[in-house]
């Protein structure tokens, strides 16, 4: 039925935007009907099957109650499912390869050699992606019946996760101009959308089972941040991709997205209704109306998928080269900006939409957290809350205004960058302590069964991976490693050229600094119990490989990225070579306030243990004093003088 939905609504919708031309035009090449028809039925498939194997891996593990350690029975089954359904994505994304590089090529299915099919599948953005995505595919297939314990349930959920996105990374959006903004929210709008359906769909596999009510009810919280982020991404997309408000009314491409919005204010609609009625009716014992409601929303979602791939196959409004080749725009995704300001850095904004939905989901429950410790009548700190909030601030505007904009251009602008997210903004979001306020506001699942967030933390703050990387010499190694690694080898040219990369290079400066920041002065649980003295030396370590790093790159004459640099250089820039000097001082000088607050931080700390330990020892003494027992000290004093009775006994017989 979903299914059916879903090609019906391609095909009209595809003969409606002409996203399917079969016309001959002398000289164009043409892949065929074949081609033309078969790529977008393929992605539907791909697209259903994303949505069944994500839906069934979580619900398995993180909305159905499990066994213990375990999965529960229809979990089991669940995962049994998806195993057969991944193997199913693997095998279409593989087709979708071969269907790619004819439509690419536009050369018919018959006609296609082995070598086209290879070369592209290797060389070329669009085949690696599919190739990750059946790579990824054929892990979930493996993991899914790999075992029961719902750790592994929850990593084969992650991956299938993962694995439903390399093809937005690099279809329609990866061409557009600001393909920032069209790449990242096409991923968080098809993981959006993925979550929302796949955990309806799992909802409905589990309907015969007694958790039918309760797993509905954590859906739907999920549904209700999905709705959300499916919106607001899809306008942000669309945006992108119509230019204006006219093309929404006037180009068949706007219809399609008007159809689109339909589709999402009918399922949030329904969503409403399972809210205030169907739902409290299944809590009631009444499934009835919840399982024809979720039918009928499912078949919605269906046609939503179909106007989808229907649109990712639709000529855009906004052409994709819009003044011609333009390689620096082709590079950008946005026009060189003009020489620097300080309004240029603030204003003229390049919205990241991932660090985006970071920024407002970690403030929003951040401050959700505090408030609900409040009202159950405990305190925060308020310096931690202040913390967070201009650490999450700070990530922001790093990532989103002008300054985003020159760091793409400006190697020197990319080290301020640098610093701040890898120096600045961890040391605030540590000092906010976000697992400790966490795991205080957040409730236990009335089901012991269930594993809710709080025992997820618990369990990765616990975990091993958690103990190896809070070793101070792994947190050092991993924040110095990628210093040197990323620049003093031709890594940042390759992750400046790919969206992804350059946002999984960011990712990292944050991760990495925030690592180090926690080892050091974090108050979170899970980190090792380990002298300030000692915390303090891998400090002035990594300050020294810090000025070291900003050193050896001020006396350098290599230039840094230099294909990368070369490429996007202003006119009105200094050279090359001069700016990235620049850079080099500006690493050396910004590294010194937050590293010499962080020591500061430390000393504090190394003081306060220093009094706790002595507030120990007089409450020993003072016991000891009112029990009569030897007290630490007195026990240390008696360890003493027996040593010297010994001493004084082995000189008397001649031995010393
Ligand atoms: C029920 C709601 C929705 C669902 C299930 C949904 C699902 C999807 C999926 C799966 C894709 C990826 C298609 C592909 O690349 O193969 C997509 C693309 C897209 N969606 Fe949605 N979407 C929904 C609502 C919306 C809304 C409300 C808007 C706009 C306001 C929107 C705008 C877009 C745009 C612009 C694209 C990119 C198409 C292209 O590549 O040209 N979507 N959507």
């Amino acid at each position: 039925m979903v299914a059916a939905a879903a090609l019906l609504t391609l095909i009209a919708a595809l003969l409606f935007s002409k996203g399917v031309d079969t016309g001959i035009y002398p000289g164009i090449p043409n892949p065929g009907k074949g081609t033309e028809w078969s790529l977008p039925v393929f992605t539907v498939f791909a697209e259903l099957l994303g949505v069944l194997v994500v839906g069934a891996t979580l619900t398995s593990a993180f909305l159905l109650p499990g066994d213990g350690p375990s999965v529960s029975a229809p979990g089991w089954v669940l995962l049994r499912r998806a195993s057969w359904l991944a193997w199913g994505l693997a095998i279409t994304a593989l087709v979708l390869v071969i269907l790619t590089v004819s439509d690419i090529l536009g050369v018919p299915l018959g006609s296609l050699g082995s070598h086209e099919i290879f070369s592209f599948a290797f060389s070329v953005a669009q085949g690696q992606a599919l190739l990750i995505q059946a790579g990824l595919a054929i892990v979930v297939a493996i993991l899914a019946r790999a075992g029961v314990s719902r750790g592994l349930a929850a990593v084969t959920a992650i991956i299938a996760m993962i694995a439903i996105l390399p093809p937005a990374f690099t279809g329609h959006a990866a061409g557009a101009g600001n393909h920032q903004i069209a790449v990242t929210s096409l991923a968080l709008h098809v993981l959006a959308a993925t979550l929302w359906i796949g955990g309806l769909a799992g909802l409905l596999v589990v309907r015969k089972t007694k958790w039918l009510a309760e797993t509905a009810g954590r859906y739907s919280r999920l549904a209700l941040v999905c709705f959300g982020m499916t919106a607001i991404s899809g306008v942000a997309n669309a945006a992108v991709r119509l230019g204006g408000w006219s093309p929404l009314w006037s180009s068949r491409y706007g219809a399609l997205i008007l159809l689109k919005v339909l589709a999402l204010l009918v399922v949030g609609f329904f969503g409403a209704l399972h809210r205030t009625r169907t739902l409290p009716a299944l809590n009631a014992g009444q499934p009835k109306a919840f399982l024809r409601l979720a039918v009928g929303e499912i078949v919605v979602f269906g046609a939503a998928i179909g106007l989808a791939v229907a649109l990712s196959r639709s000529p855009t409004p906004v052409p994709n080269d819009p003044v011609g080749p333009d390689p620096v725009l082709e590079l950008l995704g946005f026009a060189r900006p003009g020489p620097e300001t300080v309004w240029r850095m603030i204003g003229d904004p390049l919205p990241d939409l991932f660090f985006l939905t970071i920024v407002v989901a970690g403030i929003w429950s951040y401050l959700a957290g505090v408030r609900r410790l409040r009202k159950a009548g405990h305190d925060w700190p308020m310096n931690r809350t202040v913390c967070w909030v201009l650490g999450m601030l700070i990530l922001g505007g790093v990532t989103s205004l002008g300054v985003a904009r020159y760091a793409y251009v400006l190697f020197s602008v990319h080290m301020v960058q640098h610093m701040i997210l890898s120096m600045v903004v961890p040391v605030l979001l540590v000092i906010g302590a976000p697992v400790t306020l966490a795991l205080r506001a957040l409730k236990r699942p009335a089901d012991e069964q269930v594993r809710g967030a709080r025992d997820w933390l618990l369990m990765i703050m616990h975990s091993r991976i958690v103990r190896l990387l809070s070793h101070p010499l792994v947190a050092l190694a991993i924040y110095v490693t990628s210093l040197y690694g990323i620049y003093f080898s031709n890594t940042l040219g390759t992750l400046m050229r790919y969206h992804l990369g350059h946002e999984a290079m960011l990712i990292h400066f944050v991760l990495a600094g925030y690592l180090l920041a926690w080892v050091l002065i974090g108050v979170d649980p899970g980190r090792r119990r380990i002298h300030p003295a000692m915390l303090s030396i891998v400090h002035f370590l990594a300050m020294a490989a810090h000025a070291f790093f900003g050193f050896v790159l001020l006396l350098s004459t290599t230039k840094i990225g230099v294909d990368w640099y070369t490429s996007v250089h202003p006119v009105w820039a200094p050279s090359l070579l001069s700016d990235q000097r620049l850079g080099a001082g500006l690493a050396w000088a910004f590294g010194e306030i937050p590293a010499a607050i962080v020591l500061l931080l430390l000393v504090r700390q190394w003081m306060r243990s220093d009094e706790r330990e002595a507030a120990r020892l007089d409450r020993a003494a003072d016991r000891a004093e009112a029990t009569g027992e030897e007290d630490e000290l007195a026990r240390y004093n008696a360890f003493l003088a027996a040593a010297a009775a010994h001493d004084r006994a082995l000189k008397e017989q001649g031995f010393q």
